[in-house]
């Protein structure tokens, strides 16, 4: 038993007595007890869900700003008979032999009740409010108000004591009672024990050091739920190893699976079109590796005169490249990258590098196609002017080049890898109390769980990658490293990716368009929220947990490589409000982009081939069409990749949109205020968004804000 015997008494007496009691003490001795004896009223609030609560028993201590204590009591045994029952709220009463000051922090600790299972308790938050003292009382003043100490947290007989302060959120700096800033540090110190780095592949950025959900436990895990997907008419298909046979015999196949999205429909109808290679580049699931050109590469091996018939009449191809009018694909990534072996088969990779022209009616259309980097006779230069067949496949091998660099590069780096980095770097750097750890969070939590599962599933052994993708498991880490290599910060930030890429001004690349906007609101959002907080730049150069923050992400996401361009500390407010909308777009928008995308643009395979079967055409002109689809994924990886992007295309039920959120913080004064403010600006871009499309043959609905998700949940 934790209580003292000297006050056991008082705390198992009636109300009544104890207010008699005191009365007489404060008879007796009016001076000492009148300001020792303290009274508080807690209540203890467990989570609504089903499974949150608990038969511990719960012990519970106030501290106090002058750095004394209650002794502790328990909430759940002994006078208090209450039950830690989901939705309940718990009421005890709590004296202090010293005054307490005020009450800085609650201190819980969970200890099994004998006989009974030892089951993990969700506390949502204690509530605790000073009862007026017999001399206020008298002079008539009231209860002051409650106290709130939100929790919102798994707590388990194993945790020993857990500490919750108050819901106030501040900087170290503004931290002016030392037992706050001692349980500052002690929060960190406890979390970096925890939670801890790990490389998961050399040059990669590093990842949590954790492999099983046990490991991460239920406070940084959810629970996706879906709806039921039909697969049977994908699954029928796990032995048949051997390409499939005919147009006609994909297109059964598609009808049965295609059929009811409407975008794949249109991309079965257009995939073989010049203009909607170029579509692609701009708003398809992969819009980021096209760029403007004003030189030509020098590994592409062409002269001026032979573009000239695909240039408009009179014009060159050097007044093109000035007139900003010349596009390049380069997928030097891939260059000599090993290439999977699937069904027993040696499979091809190549590292294209494609020139693309927009014409006057703002059709971008692949003029050059070179399918790997180093030129020779062996490696052609494949034109539109070619035969019908070697044209298309040329193009076909661009699109897989492209698939691996979308999955590797695009979406898995660039968002769950990214956001896992920043999850973690929060974790172990920003305490719970930081105005930065509570904005993020709901951002960037849901990328551990995600993550963990994709290494030990999708990226391993027999995962999807091993089984029916062209970068294997052998290539897997090639492709990320240099990929990481290559990831620069001003890249990850919407407004100087765009205008480097020279596509910012295009009206036909609705992604850019979307995400200008997307990012700006987002900018607004996070600039009013540092502005609540952080009064100048000396307060952001003097936060030492920031600090630490930034340069933990600097060493462990980009690999402190200084040509990254990522910051390794932050001088002033601008640059820091640019590297958290950088953060926040990147695990909602741009996941969004990525993500959503890929059913509807995969799903009619020949658009998007996982792997290719043969290596890149060294001659042309001996192609039919039908030919091109013995070089295409076999029948039964093509469903198995079908397969895992459906499942992957699951909308979770309890799906939350971008900028809603569901913790505490959010719902009331500044940072309410915040959120109503751009909440509403992304439902006005939204609105835009439907009014353009209804005015598109296939409209551009990723990165509606009403429909990107919070955070890289999948
Ligand atoms: C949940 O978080 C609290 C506070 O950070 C920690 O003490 C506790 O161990 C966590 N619970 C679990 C089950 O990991
Ligand atoms: C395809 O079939 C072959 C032969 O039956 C089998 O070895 C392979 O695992 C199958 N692949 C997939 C992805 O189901
Ligand atoms: C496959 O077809 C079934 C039935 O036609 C459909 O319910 C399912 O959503 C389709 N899968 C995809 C990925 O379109
Ligand atoms: C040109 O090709 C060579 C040989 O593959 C390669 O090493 C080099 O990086 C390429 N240059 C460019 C600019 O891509
Ligand atoms: C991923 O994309 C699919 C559609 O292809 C969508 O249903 C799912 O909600 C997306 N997930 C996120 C987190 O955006
Ligand atoms: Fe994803």
């Amino acid at each position: 038993m934790m209580i003292s015997n000297s006050n056991t008494e008082h705390r198992r007496a009636p109300l009544s007595s104890v207010h008699a009691n005191m009365w007489f003490c404060v008879c007796v001795c009016p001076s000492v007890m009148a300001s020792a004896m303290e009274e508080f009223q807690v209540t203890v609030h467990t989570l609504p869900a089903p499974t949150s609560g608990t038969y511990s028993i719960l012990w519970l201590t106030l501290i106090g700003s002058e750095g004394g204590e209650t002794p502790p009591i328990s909430v759940n045994a002994g006078a208090n008979q209450h039950h830690l029952l989901p939705g309940s709220a718990c009421v005890v009463r709590v004296w202090s032999e010293v005054a307490l000051g005020r009450v800085v922090l609650v201190r819980l600790r969970l200890e099994a009740r004998m006989g009974f299972p030892d089951l993990d308790w969700h506390c949502r938050g204690v509530e605790v409010r000073r009862l007026c003292d017999r001399q206020e009382e008298e002079a008539g003043l009231h209860h002051q108000g409650a106290e709130h100490f939100p929790c919102s947290r798994w707590l388990r007989s194993v945790d020993g004591d857990v500490e919750l302060r108050n819901g106030d959120l501040c900087l170290f700096n503004s931290e002016t009672v030392q037992t706050l800033k001692d349980h500052r540090l002690k929060e960190l110190h406890t979390k970096q024990q925890h939670i801890r780095w790990r490389t998961f592949a050399e040059g990669v950025p590093h990842c949590v050091d954790m492999t099983s959900l046990k490991e991460l436990g239920p406070n940084l895990s959810y629970t996706r739920q879906s709806p039921g997907i039909n697969l049977q008419y994908l699954r029928g298909f796990p032995e048949r190893a051997e390409s499939w046979s005919s147009f006609t015999e994909l297109e059964t196949m598609f009808s049965h699976n295609g059929s009811q999205n409407t975008v794949a429909k249109y991309v079965q109808a257009h995939w073989s079109e010049d203009w909607f290679f170029g579509y692609q580049c701009l708003n398809g699931c992969n819009p980021l590796m096209v760029r403007q050109t004003r030189l030509l590469p020098p590994n592409l091996s062409i002269n001026s005169d032979i573009l000239c018939p695909f240039l408009p009449d009179g014009s060159s191809l050097d007044q093109e490249l000035e007139r900003g009018s010349i596009f390049l694909l380069d997928y030097e990534m891939l260059e000599g990258v090993p290439a999977n072996v699937i069904n027993g088969k040696q499979q091809y990779l190549a590292a294209p590098l494609v020139l693309l022209h927009l014409n006057q009616q703002g059709e971008l259309k692949p003029i050059a196609i070179q399918l790997q980097q180093a030129p020779g006779p062996q490696n052609p230069v494949f034109l539109p002017s070619d035969p019908g067949p070697d044209w298309l496949l040329a193009k076909t091998w661009v699109r897989c080049s492209d698939f691996q660099c979308h999955q590797l590069s695009s979406h898995f780096l660039r968002t769950h890898l990214l956001g896992e980095v920043c999850c973690t770097a929060t974790l172990r750097q920003l305490p719970e109390v930081h105005p930065l750890h509570q904005l993020l969070m709901p951002h960037i939590k849901t990328t551990l769980q995600i993550n963990i599962q994709a290494r030990g599933s999708l990226l391993a052994a027999n995962g999807v990658f091993d089984k029916a993708i062209g970068c294997g498991l052998e290539a897997l880490p090639v492709i990320l490293s240099r990929a990481t290599e290559r990831l620069s910060y001003r890249s990850l930030c919407v407004p100087e990716d765009l205008a480097d890429r020279g596509i910012h001004t295009l009206k036909q690349c609705y992604y850019a368009h979307d995400a200008l906007r997307v990012w700006n609101a987002l900018h607004r959002f996070v600039s009013g929220w540092v502005d609540v907080y952080y009064h100048g730049d000396q307060d952001v150069k003097q936060d030492s947990e920031l600090q630490s923050w930034i340069t933990e992400i600097y060493t462990h996401g980009f690999l402190q490589l200084p040509h990254s361009g990522c910051p390794q500390s932050f001088q002033t407010k601008p640059e820091l409000c640019q590297f958290v909308t950088m953060v926040i777009y990147c695990c909602s928008a741009l996941h969004a982009a990525v993500n959503f995308s890929q059913v509807d643009f995969d799903l009619w395979m020949p658009n998007c081939p996982a792997y290719m079967t043969h290596p890149p055409p060294q001659t042309k002109g001996m192609l039919t069409e039908e030919d091109i689809l013995s070089i295409l994924p076999d029948v039964n990886s093509t469903c198995s990749l079908l397969i895992t992007l459906s499942l992957l295309s699951q909308p979770a039920a309890d799906y939350v949109p971008l900028c809603h959120y569901r913790e505490a913080v959010f719902s009331s004064g500044a940072p309410r205020r915040l959120v109503e403010k751009v909440q509403a600006e992304l439902r006005a871009i939204s609105d835009d968004i439907t009014d353009r499309n209804k005015k598109l043959e296939l409209p551009y609905e990723y990165m509606s804000p009403d429909r990107i998700e919070n955070s890289v949940a999948i």
